[in-house]
């Protein structure tokens, strides 16, 4: 176990001190219906519900009355209505009915639901977390990343894996023919050629896996795959010309991720089927192994020295270096601290 004291003096991150000025995605759209639900994301516990425009909020689970589960009430009339004493919160956290206090007595300005802002796109809920400003910026990767529509398929996973373990996983290339060696025989084990470079906030990684031949590559054998992250959570895959990947992963606490994957594959008439297929492997068989393997990682919350890095980790290099900086810098700027949350 990592002690406060080592994170202090080895630079690791402070207590849910999260990558900020990011936007998260921390549910599926379509895990929101007419009931309010309730997550834990990025440290915080979670309500979110829709609006009468049907428009996504999220909001402090506590409510500032007396601490009642907010996501255990209703949504009435565009507004969230506490099940323990049955006030109610607009979507801007204004708190528009006390229902012991009578209709004409005002209600006092101070009780407010505390609030994030949230947009929707691609079938997910998206969170800010980071300063609150005039004007946010756009989703992340809105136009590269894949929508939820045919031919896509969707899976979540709660893993009990910090978030920048899971990261590191996402950008492993040649862990495959072993940790996963049961799905992919006889699948080579030499990364090259393999290149990673870094173009401002993406990291681009290409690489083919092949036999240990002892000759150049030779343009065509092996196993091909081309994996960008947009830093700090989001990423896109590529294996071969017909199938796409994306992964996003949001921290849940320190200690645990939330992973939301899609598969997308361009067959005509069998997309959808292959792409279904394709997640059933990846929650069944591939991912579990990833999981044993990531969850008894030590340590848990590494820093790059931690490691003794070859070559084919140049990815998760460059993915540590821009995430130790962004930590660093966040440090130095304690005076934006999360959690950033206002009523908006
Ligand atoms: S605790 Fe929510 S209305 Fe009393
Ligand atoms: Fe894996």
């Amino acid at each position: 176990m990592i002690t406060d004291e080592d994170r202090r003096t080895r630079g690791v991150e402070a207590r849910e001190d999260f990558v900020r000025d990011t936007w998260y995605p921390v549910l599926e759209s379509k895990r929101l219906g007419r009931r309010p639900v309730r997550v834990t994301r990025l440290g915080r516990e979670l309500v979110l519900w829709r609006d009468a425009q049907g428009q996504p909020v999220a909001q402090e689970a506590a409510c500032p009355h007396r601490g009642a589960d907010l996501s255990q009430g209703r949504v009435v009339g565009g507004c969230l209505e506490c099940p323990y004493h049955g006030m109610r919160f607009a979507a801007d956290g204004t708190c528009v009915r006390v229902p012991c206090e009578g209709k004409a007595r005002p209600i006092r300005a101070d009780l407010r639901v505390m609030g994030y802002a949230v947009r929707e796109s691609l079938g997910l809920v998206w969170l800010w977390w980071g300063e609150q400003r005039e004007e946010l910026p756009p989703l992340p990767w809105n136009h590269e990343l894949l929508g939820a529509g045919t031919g896509t398929c969707t899976a979540t996973l709660t893993w009990n894996v910090p978030f920048a373990r899971v990261m590191e996983g996402n950008l492993d290339l040649h862990h495959f023919p072993f940790a996963h060696r049961r799905w992919a025989p006889g699948m080579g084990t030499r990364l090259d050629p393999y290149t990673a470079r870094l173009e401002g906030d993406i990291i681009h990684t290409h690489g083919v896996l092949r036999e240990d031949d002892g000759k150049p590559w030779d343009g065509r054998s092996g196993f091909a795959a081309e994996i960008r992250v947009l830093f700090p959570h989001l990423l896109l895959a590529r294996f071969g010309s017909l199938t796409q990947t994306m992964a996003a992963a949001t921290p849940i606490d320190e200690e645990n991720t939330w992973i939301v994957f899609r598969y997308r594959s361009q067959l005509p008439l069998v997309g959808g089927l292959v792409a279904w297929f394709l997640v059933q492997m990846e929650v069944r068989l591939i991912q579990p192994e990833d999981y044993a393997l990531l969850r008894a990682s030590e340590p848990r919350h590494p820093v790059r020295q931690d490691f003794h890095l070859v070559r084919a980790d140049a990815g998760i290099a460059l993915w540590f270096r821009l995430y130790e900086r962004r930590l660093e810098a966040q440090r130095q700027n304690p005076g934006a601290r999360p959690p950033m949350v206002r009523a908006l």
